[in-house]
């Protein structure tokens, strides 16, 4: 039997109750998953029958065999050979596990089916989250598809337009709260907690960090059941990176994969309280109380899940790192006019973190290294175009075209 189990003292949680802190000390919870029955199934290889998606691993997902999945079809995202990207940087084994290709256009949907699916499966009529913007996109996604009700919390003033428009055209109650999304965040398990009715989907629920891990398994899957020697990934509050080596280090127990990666977070520097914890040493983080980055996704000071990401990266012999605004830009428009992959801000960091740990003598030029985009382009319109040159203005004849395009008309 799979049940939750607070990080903390290990209390147990059946896994159809719905509880989001340890009742005993308050900690977070995790799904621990039937090892026994996982990996008799593994032994089967039934799994592979399905193509590759976050589905593939029901199995290992703890929902009910009964209840009908919400799904869009997510997951089974590219992982591409970066060999231009490579070159630029003198690597020789680079890859992007590009997240942009799921239904709304994050990671953020592996999480979803699965959260939204045990939402329906306990019962849950009204689904709320805080968010940066692409939680708040995928949920109202989910819950439309699910026909349940469905409020998002979002900071006012700094959340890009395309994920607000996502957010708005399925349905979603949408409420700007004159605030940061630490204090959304904080607003939405005050109300999950008084208002029983109302199902919490921030990361903080474990089911949306058991979607999450099939991230982990599909990299796997896809270079031939080996894990890259390092995973880079965006952090904010910080469910992604842990959700990612959980999907590993069950990988690798199930037999499947002989070695794991190293898990590497990158941080926006005005929003940086784990790398900060990391380069210190530290296995407490310092929150930082007013966040700021162009990458408003990770614009996030007191990230909920920094116990399990510390845990993930220390006990992988990873690393954090910081990067500035302006690296990130540079970063995203160098992947998107090198590989032709156009990520939002955030999903950039990873890049822009690459670069850096490269410049600093950490990473091996011939190391496996996978990094993470965690969010397609379009997000973020806005600024994408701030950063470009101005389309030019022609008129509609022929020389002109050829005048702007410095092609000599033939006389
Ligand atoms: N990249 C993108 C594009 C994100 O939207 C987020 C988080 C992250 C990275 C960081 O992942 O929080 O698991 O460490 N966005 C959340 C949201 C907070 O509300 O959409 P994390």
């Amino acid at each position: 039997m799979s049940y939750q189990e607070c990080i903390n003292c290990h209390a147990k949680y059946g896994i159809e109750e719905v509880v989001y802190f340890c009742k005993k000390c308050k900690d977070i919870l995790e799904v621990k998953i039937d090892m026994d029955k996982a990996v008799s199934v593994v032994k089967t290889g039934v799994y592979k029958n399905v193509p590759l998606s976050v589905w593939r691993y029901r199995e290992f997902m703890s929902i009910h065999e009964a209840t009908n999945v919400v799904t869009l079809s997510e997951g089974g995202t590219g992982l591409h050979r970066s060999r231009r990207l490579g070159e630029v940087l003198g690597l020789t084994d680079l890859w992007i596990k590009n997240e942009g290709e799921n239904p709304t256009g994050s990671f953020k949907d592996r999480g979803m089916t699965v959260g939204v699916t045990k939402a329906v499966e306990v019962g849950a009529k009204h689904v709320i989250c805080a968010s940066t913007g692409n939680t708040s996109a995928s949920l109202a996604a989910y819950a439309a598809r699910a026909d349940i009700r469905c409020t998002v919390l979002i900071p006012s003033g700094k959340i890009a337009y395309g994920k607000l428009s996502q957010a708005m055209i399925h349905g979603a109650k949408v409420l700007q709260v004159q605030g940061n999304f630490d204090e959304a965040l904080d607003f939405v398990l005050k109300l999950a907690e008084k208002h029983r009715s109302i199902y919490l989907l921030n990361s903080i629920n474990p089911f949306r960090i058991e979607g999450q891990k099939s991230l982990g398994y599909e990299i796997c899957e896809q270079l031939d059941y080996n894990a890259p020697d390092r995973l880079i990934v965006p952090v904010g509050n910080a469910g992604n990176i842990s959700a990612i080596w959980k999907g590993f280090t069950e990988f690798y127990k199930f037999g499947l994969i002989s070695k794991l990666p190293k898990m590497t977070g990158i941080q926006a520097v005005g929003s940086a309280p784990i790398a900060k914890a990391i380069k210190g040493h530290s296995d407490k983080v310092v929150p930082v109380a007013e966040p700021e980055t162009v990458a408003t996704a990770i614009r996030i000071g007191a990230p909920v899940s920094w116990k399990k990401a510390i845990n993930a990266i220390n006990e992988s012999y990873g690393t954090a790192e910081t990067v500035t605004d302006e690296e990130i830009l540079d970063a995203q428009k160098l992947l998107a006019q090198v590989e032709g992959i156009f990520v939002e801000p955030a999903s950039a960091a990873s890049i822009a973190g690459l670069k850096k740990l490269i410049r600093n003598g950490i990473i091996n030029k011939d190391e496996k290294i996978v990094c993470v985009t965690t969010g397609h382009g379009l997000k973020d319109p806005d600024t994408a175009i701030k950063m470009c040159e101005k389309p030019i203005e022609v008129d509609a004849e022929m020389s002109a075209i050829e005048n702007a395009l410095g092609i000599r008309e033939n006389m």
